[in-house]
């Protein structure tokens, strides 16, 4: 092996990754008086939060009644009963608090005549328990994350978090089951960190890059899941990867629900408004899982629109011009640019696409990582999860639009009133052991040094086409076994990846075949939780399990992964079914009509 040095640091947290969730968990931090480190891969305001268009749900009530009671209803539902009530109580009583926090620091939203908020109708959000759909979703233009991540970034400044950027995390540095910090590489100048830290909190996001179409960056590359797996810890509730309706056709860029919102609707090649047929009382406001499949059912009913019948149109060509002038300027210049299409006059191509994950890092909803070892599930002392990368779990089986943006601010606050409870600043830390961080840069020297024949890119582009091909919205034993079965040849196969070059910076082939090697684990066991639950629920829809199956599959899934074999070994955890307070009852699962 190559030698290599640290360069070592010392803080009370670190936090990995500064999308919202990074950011709003690391001011929270200092806020509480914590020498606070934000290490990410990216420029902050580069996150994929960024890319977040409709909007932050939260039950303000700008645009008629609305009761955080009802929103709580709607994820239960939405989630198809496998979020836990008591975290998901937590997100929607806390969610006000948030935006008007967000409001005061200055994110520009969208407004009211009266200069309220503006609230925009969102998939699966509904009045008086199911009744009607209702407009929750707090929008800054379509353009919301945007604001909500420059606005935090110049808070967490305001706020001294020290910011390492364009640092590539390596690994957590674990002592007897303890996280002790994590490792990171300085892509600008090739030199390598050990920040030991009171806790390390990941903030790392989705791993949306293990599917060929998908709506996330090619950043997400769920590299905080990685190195919780090869930390020899448990990632959670996998198999649930939410495919959304509105990805552009071909080219997979995000359409946002709030143009649905805004009256825009889905139409087949009869020119149908199918969802009417779907989900009646909603339409085109359905759930995700709900609508991706519907379009998925069209297509392959030979409904399908192009030449190819093998997508659906969106239009909102029916709307006032002003309105997607105020409303949706981001999509009407996405859909010019990725299809072509003037919104004011023609359709949009769609089809369902890769979109987010709910499953993650299991964490209560203080946003402390569980583990499980026999027994009821532990915490792991030192670890923290939040955001996309962290499975509280409030969106169960399926996500509903605009409950990620709030899941960020609301769980990143509760991090730091945590870390605010439980550390002290400055608090004198054990020495690493001796040998910290020896088998992260073993891992790093095997792949820098790699001769094998063939390319990250065309192993890549191998298990992106076994996800995409296996692990769908509709899914069915054998084509679930052939995943498993093409995911583990590619898992022997890894081994021959080639890595031309040997630098230590800015060596991007080198970051996408660390990247590479991290996605192959989430993909790994995202297919052999999918294989292993037999019933559908929320986004896991199987055709040979057509049904939900709440007696033997009401339970999270916990998968670990053998880092030498590549075998995964399945375990489960009991949903949360009661409630944070005696305030709201637990909501019992029923059938999901919309
Ligand atoms: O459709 C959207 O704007 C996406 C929102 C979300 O995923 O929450």
């Amino acid at each position: 092996m190559a030698a290599y040095s640290w360069t070592d640091h010392t803080f009370d947290v670190v936090v990995v990754g500064a999308g919202g969730s990074g950011l709003r968990a690391a001011l929270g931090c200092a806020q509480a008086g914590l020498k606070t480190a934000c290490v990410t891969k990216v420029f902050p305001t580069r996150s994929h939060t960024v890319a977040a268009q409709g909007g932050i749900s939260a039950a303000l009530g700008n645009m008629g009644e609305d009761k955080w009671q009802w929103h709580m209803f709607d994820t239960v539902k939405g989630s198809d009963w496998l979020g836990d009530q008591d975290a998901i109580e937590y997100l929607t009583r806390n969610a006000p608090a948030a935006v008007y926090e967000l409001e005061h620091w200055g994110v520009p939203f969208s407004r009211t005549e009266e200069g309220k908020i503006y609230q925009r109708a969102f998939g699966g959000m509904t009045k008086n328990y199911g009744e009607a759909p209702i407009q929750r979703t707090c929008a800054a233009a379509d353009r919301t994350g945007h604001a909500m991540l420059h606005t935090m970034y110049g808070q967490s400044l305001r706020h001294s978090v020290d910011f390492f950027i364009e640092y590539f995390a390596l690994d957590l540095i674990m002592e007897d089951g303890v996280c002790r910090g994590v490792t990171a590489w300085k892509l600008a100048d090739g030199t390598l960190h050990r920040f030991r830290a009171q806790t390390v909190v990941l903030a790392t996001g989705g791993y949306g890059r293990a599917y060929l179409s998908c709506t996330s960056a090619h950043t997400c590359t769920g590299d905080g899941n990685a190195m919780v797996l090869r930390a020899g810890l448990p990632l959670q509730d996998m198999e649930f990867v939410q495919f959304h309706p509105t990805g552009i056709f071909p080219a997979g860029c995000l359409i946002t629900e709030g143009a649905r919102g805004e009256g825009g609707y889905l139409t087949n090649s009869n020119g149908e408004r199918f969802m009417e047929r779907y989900a009646p009382t909603v339409k085109d406001l359905a759930p995700r899982d709900m609508v991706s499949r519907a379009m998925t059912l069209e297509i392959r009913d030979g409904r399908g629109v192009g030449p190819n019948m093998d997508h659906i149109n969106l239009h909102l060509d029916h709307l006032d011009p002003k309105v997607l002038h105020e409303r949706l300027p981001g999509i009407s210049e996405s859909a010019k640019i990725f299809a072509g299409v003037d919104v004011t006059r023609q359709p949009i191509p769609v089809l369902p696409t890769v979109h987010y994950n709910m499953g993650g890092i299991p964490t209560n909803y203080h946003g402390e990582v569980l583990t499980k070892r026999g027994g009821d599930p532990t915490i792991v002392p030192g670890l923290m999860a939040v955001g996309e990368a962290a499975c509280v779990s409030v969106h169960g089986a399926n996500r509903l639009g605009s409950n990620s943006l709030i899941d960020l601010v609301v769980f990143g606050r509760a991090v730091g009133l945590r870390c605010g409870e439980m550390l002290k600043a400055n608090a004198s830390q054990p020495s690493l052991p001796k040998d910290a961080g020896d088998s992260h840069l073993a891992r790093f020297d095997r792949f820098r040094s790699a001769k094998g024949a063939t390319s990250t890119a065309k192993l890549r582009d191998k298990m992106q086409r076994t996800m995409q091909d296996t692990c769908a919205v509709y899914r069915t034993g054998p084509v679930l076994q052939e995943g498993v079965e093409r995911m583990a040849k590619l898992w022997d196969e890894a081994p021959d990846v080639s890595v031309t070059d040997r630098s230590m910076i800015w060596n991007t082939d080198l970051v996408e075949t660390l990247e590479f090697d991290n996605l192959m684990g989430q993909a790994i066991v995202t297919v052999n939780g999918g294989l292993n639950r037999t019933e559908s629920r929320g986004a896991h829809a199987r055709e040979d399990f057509p049904d939900r199956d709440d007696e033997h599959w009401m339970k999270h899934t916990l998968a670990w992964l053998d880092a030498a074999s590549g075998k995964v070994t399945i375990d489960y955890r009991p949903v949360h079914t009661h409630t944070m307070t005696n305030e709201v009852e637990y909501i019992p699962p029923k059938k999901r009509v919309y």
